[in-house]
């Protein structure tokens, strides 16, 4: 074996751990163990270079809400469960969960080496793929247009390569305007069917009885063809998935269990989550959810971003301000602070709509950026007090970047006047720069 694979064993019972790890070792396997699923997941993360096999039944943090906090680290990692006998209902719902495959005690020692093997070529192949792709960048130019350096987005990148490649169906939910669309885009983009067709539709505010022929026929005489049929061979979005009728959750489901495996038109749906509304699984007959959210890309919010906001903020400022003709906005360190912190409901699309008046502010050479947020939102002190639990350190360094970036572009990149500006010894600045990846040549 090339660099051997490990294989990370989680048991509360020792003497499993240690006979499971043993036979795994014999048969050329890098084995560790952990007492808990707690511990295991101080070692195993996104990229792990291996795989897993978990017990179900385990006091603390048990197999399957293990299963569920792997799942959302990297949905990619293969992770085989334990079940003991009469676990059956409990196998099938961690396959639902995301479960590579599980192994029934007492062991079939033959059969464990053997998934051991094979899940962990599949990891290989995996980890090997993700490797190429960071190496070519991320290619396609829709990519380009994901603007976004914090984990979230980085995940969401993986996520986007990972289920664009593979074939099933894919369920995007998340806030309106936290570019659901575009993710969707991004999947046809990138996947196997880039190149076919493309066809989204709307299934909000629609007569029931029209939406139905209008997806899936009969089509009246000179009218256009049924949806299904426009994206066969392609990709069908579902855009407010959980406006769907009843009746016609059954005829689509019945339709997607026509389409063989893989199936010949991908559907891409999504879900429009209201803020403490109801979700996706709440509106969809479990049977149809089930089958749409075998993969399941969820954004975050723009407020669970951090750092992105600014980078964002300025991307889009500098855009803008390219298209009218005139200077960025110049952003100063309380306005960067309450952009950080507004509870941006409408996410994105409100962040770009800000940026531009705030363009076509300073054009006009009055007003700020904190008047435009607090006509967004009046209740702008109360709402944007809240953290969101993210460390104090990543608002620190936003601001910080935000702050040195605004001053380099004032003083256009003299390095004293920032200096000076600032109460910065040159060292600290230079440092400070370098940290932000900030080059003094980008502001002369
Ligand atoms: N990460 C991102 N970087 C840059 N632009 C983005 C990003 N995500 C979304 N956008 C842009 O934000 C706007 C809103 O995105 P999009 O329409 O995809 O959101 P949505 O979630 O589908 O919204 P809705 O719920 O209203 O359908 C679009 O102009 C899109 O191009
Ligand atoms: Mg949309």
């Amino acid at each position: 074996m090339a660099q051997a694979m490990k294989i990370a064993i989680v048991d509360d019972e020792q003497d499993m751990r240690q006979s499971i790890s043993q036979w795994l070792a014999l048969s050329g396997f890098d084995t560790e163990t952990f007492p808990s699923a707690e511990e295991a997941l101080k070692s195993v993360g996104q990229d792990y270079p291996g795989v897993i096999i978990s017990d179900i039944r385990m006091p603390g943090m048990d197999g399957m809400q293990f299963l569920k906090k792997l799942m959302s680290v990297d949905s990619s990692l293969p992770v085989i469960m334990i079940t003991g006998h009469g676990d059956v209902p409990m196998a099938v719902e961690a396959m639902r969960v995301g479960a590579y495959d599980f192994l029934e005690k007492p062991f079939n020692p033959d059969r464990m080496t053997e998934l051991a093997k094979k899940a962990t070529q599949v990891r290989r192949m995996t980890l090997d793929a993700r490797a190429l792709r960071r190496e070519l960048g991320d290619g396609g130019t829709i990519m380009k247009k994901l603007v976004g350096a914090s984990p979230v987005m980085e995940r969401l990148r993986e996520d986007i390569l990972d289920l664009g490649q593979a074939d099933g169906h894919v369920l995007i939910d998340g806030e309106t305007g936290t570019g659901k669309t575009l993710v969707a885009h991004a999947l046809h983009a990138v996947g196997a069917k880039a190149g076919r067709k493309f066809v989204v539709v709307r299934l909000a505010g629609q007569d029931e009885e029209a939406l139905g022929a209008k997806l899936f026929g009969p089509i009246e005489e000179g009218g256009q063809q049924p949806f299904v049929e426009q994206a066969r061979g392609g990709t069908l979005v579902l855009e407010d998935i959980e406006a769907l009728p009843m009746s016609l959750q059954a005829r689509l489901l019945a339709w997607m269990n026509d389409q063989g495996t893989p199936p010949e038109t991908r559907v891409v749906a999504i879900c429009n989550l209201q803020e403490g509304g109801r979700t996706c699984e709440d509106c969809l007959r479990p049977d149809l959810f089930y089958r749409l959210a075998q993969m399941k890309i969820t954004l975050p919010p723009l407020r669970a971003r951090g750092e992105d906001i600014l980078m964002l903020f300025t991307r889009f400022g500098d855009q803008f301000a390219e298209e009218y003709g005139c200077a960025a906005p110049a952003v100063s360190a309380q306005e960067a602070a309450q952009l950080l912190q507004a509870p941006w409901p409408g996410n994105i699309r409100q962040l770009i709509n800000i940026a531009e008046r705030a363009v076509l502010q300073s054009r006009r050479g009055s007003g700020t950026i904190s008047s435009l947020l607090m006509n967004d939102h009046d209740d702008v002190e109360g709402a944007t007090m809240t953290t969101e639990g993210k460390p104090l350190k990543e608002y620190v360094e936003a601001f910080e970047r935000m702050l040195i970036d605004n001053t380099m572009r004032r003083h256009k990149g003299s390095i004293v006047g920032v200096m000076d500006e600032l109460c910065l010894p040159r060292r600290t600045l230079n440092e400070k720069m370098a940290k932000y990846g900030l080059q003094r040549s980008d502001y002369i």
